[in-house]
């Protein structure tokens, strides 16, 4: 883990009622300690929540962040549908894009550029998700996806300075199983070199998700070239995501 900002980012899916927003309440006063200070935490509950979790976490250093969002960026005949000036109308900062859960239903690379355009034209941050499937590493393809996901998620972006990226391995999501130290600190720094290569930015952020939790995470942290965390179910319960916390930054 490097000395500079370690992100834990809070994707609550589909989850969470008006009653378990208090559940953050601790760790909103764990981001107030000095010592804590370095962690930059994003909570990303269903878009229900989004406006009490603004308010919630107004004036502390907590952000928000909505899933996802649709490919168009003005209002529309869209029905059950958000865009992100609605989602940035709401006060939150931060949008996830590209996560399996929504490439599995539809998301091609297209539609998650699309996505992530509109999204920056509504000056929200972006935190795009890339990941392998099993056959996919399987066949040895890890590579390939994962820089076809970059070059075609970013197509026509110039920016990279608002864009978070986060690597998370579809056969880890969910499943408690994680990458074997050495494969996941190789790949992450594979993700970076291609990254700079290919977009001249000198220091982008990546994070790792999938099956992040207490106990995985005084070996995951050691990895040096991870700037942070995108974590599922184990964020769901404070105490957990706390516990985290904690480990990393301690
Ligand atoms: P998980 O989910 O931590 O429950 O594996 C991670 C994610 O889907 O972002």
């Amino acid at each position: 883990m490097t000395n500079n900002n370690i992100y834990f980012i809070a994707n609550w899916k589909m989850y969470g009622d008006l009653k378990s927003i208090n559940s953050i309440e601790n760790v909103i006063n764990l981001s107030k300690k000095i010592k804590y200070k370095k962690a930059k935490i994003i909570y990303c509950p269903p878009y229900t929540l989004l406006v009490q979790f603004v308010k919630k976490t107004n004036k502390t250093k907590i952000n928000i962040g909505a899933q996802n969002c649709h490919t168009h960026q003005y209002y529309g005949a869209f029905t059950g549908s958000i865009n992100a000036k609605m989602i940035k109308n709401t006060g939150t900062k931060f949008v996830i894009i590209g996560h399996s859960e929504n490439r599995i239903n539809g998301d091609t690379n297209k539609i998650i550029n699309q996505k992530i355009r509109s999204s920056l034209k509504e000056k929200l941050k972006v935190i795009f998700c890339i990941g392998e499937s099993l056959k996919e590493k399987k066949n040895k393809k890890t590579n390939l996806v994962l820089n076809q996901q970059i070059k075609n998620g970013l197509k026509n972006i110039k920016k990279l300075n608002k864009i978070i990226f986060a690597y998370e391995p579809v056969w880890s999501i969910g499943t408690g199983i994680i990458p074997k130290f050495n494969d996941l600190e190789n790949q992450v720094k594979e993700i970076k070199i291609f990254i700079k290569k290919t977009y001249k930015v000198k220091n982008p952020i990546v994070l790792y998700g999938g099956s992040v939790n207490p106990k995985n995470i005084s070996s995951l942290k050691e990895i040096t070239s991870i700037n942070g965390f995108l974590i599922g179910g184990a964020s769901q319960n404070s105490k957990k995501f706390i516990d985290i916390i904690k480990k990393t930054i301690n």
